[in-house]
């Protein structure tokens, strides 16, 4: 058998591959996508099936674990998520010490980077029952710590976790209750936010995640590499896009304007681009778009909005961007991040919140690929080379003679 890995190495040669677009960086057995078929596979499972008819802590499990849990598998599984969605009651002081108009993004990076100064027992990356606590934990606290940033930007005392909730539900009422007041959390709503949840669960090796993977492969803690995972996500080439195309859809204003935004994002000395249109991999189209897109038809009908100005803006652009032959050329299609945002817009979240609620959903795919990583004893350090184009060797020149 041909160690691929230890050929590479030692053939003496590396390849020049700015932005990765064709290198792999691991062999993986979790996602798989085909761009050019528009495909999508969960260990396997199509999304489309798992969006319609699994739930995101099911596709967590099949995440982590590899296969579809039994029912029993799924009650000790959820229950085990359940017992962890508190934060350490001292974290809160945490929370306090950031600028009240602190974006919730930054509070995340800085509070998901600081569980390793409290959970001390879940640090310990050789240990496979550390890695596992750790892992759960990830995945049950960081809807409280998304909400939490939430509250605190807006002004709003801290709202616990409720157990007998679902995941999505939990999460819903720790950004919309108000303590004393009663909040009934909406089916179709918690089913919506669900659907966010299991579409931006894991999606290989994208920037985020192989950040996570780069940091990971120093033997860093997995607190730290998922602070890394949310810094990266921020960007607005990346998860931050969902908060940047409601901004531009805001910024349009009225569909008059689209053909003016249409013709910035052709333009070659305009770095403009069209946000929520266009992806590294998918060529043809999206798969999550597709089920988002309907998911949002449904939000919208619940909440009875059709005259929603932003909403009618982003329905005339998708029309007249998909009828431009520019976008044709270059296949760019609405990404998921499209019709993520106008969902999270129409349940009332501010625009701020959209990046976190990504990295909620994306923390299970992180944390697999971590566990993933871990579990391979031949796993290296992560060291990309680099084409050196500076000055040549040259002598040092004291300060009075330069
Ligand atoms: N609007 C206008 N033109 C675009 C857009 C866009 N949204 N996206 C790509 N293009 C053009 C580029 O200008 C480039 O044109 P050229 O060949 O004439 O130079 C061509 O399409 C290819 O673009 P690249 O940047 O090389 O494509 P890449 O695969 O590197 O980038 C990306 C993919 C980052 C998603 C890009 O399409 C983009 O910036 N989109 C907007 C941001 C966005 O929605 N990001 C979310 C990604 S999905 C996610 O993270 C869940």
């Amino acid at each position: 058998v041909i160690d691929i890995r230890k050929l590479y190495t030692q053939a003496g040669v590396f390849t020049y591959d700015p932005g990765f677009t064709s290198t792999a960086s691991c062999d993986s057995t979790i996602t798989y996508i085909d761009g050019e078929k528009g495909e999508l596979l969960h260990r396997g499972y199509p999304i489309d099936q798992l969006a319609e008819k699994s739930h995101y802590l099911e596709v967590c499990y099949l995440l982590l674990y590899g296969d579809l849990p039994t029912a029993a598998e799924l009650e000790d599984f959820e229950s085990r998520v359940t017992k962890h969605t508190m934060v350490h009651e001292q974290m809160q002081y945490f929370y306090r010490g950031f600028r009240r108009d602190a974006h919730p993004m930054a509070i995340m990076v800085g509070v998901v980077g600081a569980m390793s100064a409290f959970y001390h027992d879940s640090t310990d990356i050789n240990d496979p029952w550390q890695r596992e606590v750790a892992s759960i934990r990830m995945i049950a606290k960081m809807p409280t710590i998304a909400a939490w940033a939430y509250k605190y930007h807006i002004g709003q005392p801290f709202v616990y976790p409720r157990n007998d909730l679902d995941y999505a539900s939990n999460f819903l009422r720790m950004c919309f209750a108000v303590p004393a007041e009663d909040y009934e959390v909406n089916p179709i709503l918690a089913r919506a936010m669900d659907r966010i949840f299991t579409l931006h669960a894991d999606h290989e090796q994208n920037a985020s995640t192989s950040t996570v993977r780069l940091a990971s492969s120093s033997g860093a803690n997995p607190f730290a590499c998922i602070a890394a995972g949310i810094a990266c996500l921020w960007g607005p080439a990346h998860g931050g896009a969902n908060q940047a195309c409601l901004e531009m859809l805001k910024e349009i204003g009225t569909p008059d304007r689209i053909p003016e935004f249409i013709a910035r994002a052709k333009d070659k000395n305009d770095p403009f681009r069209l946000m929520g249109f266009g992806h590294r991999v998918y060529k043809n189209f999206d798969p999550r778009a597709k089920v988002m897109k309907q998911s949002a038809d449904e939000v919208l009908d619940l909440l009875g909005i059709d005259d929603n100005p932003i909403l009618q803006v982003a329905k005339e652009l998708e029309k007249q961007a998909l009828e431009d032959p520019y976008f044709a050329e270059k296949k760019l299609f609405p990404n998921v991040d499209f019709y993520s945002g106008i969902i999270l817009e129409a349940m009332g979240f501010p625009t701020s919140m959209f990046t976190p609620i990504f990295a909620v959903s994306r923390t299970v795919g992180w944390i697999s690929q971590w566990k993933e990583q871990q579990s391979d004893p031949a796993h290296k350090i992560g060291r990309p080379r680099q084409l050196y184009l500076g000055a040549t060797r040259r002598d040092y020149v004291d300060i009075e003679n330069r």
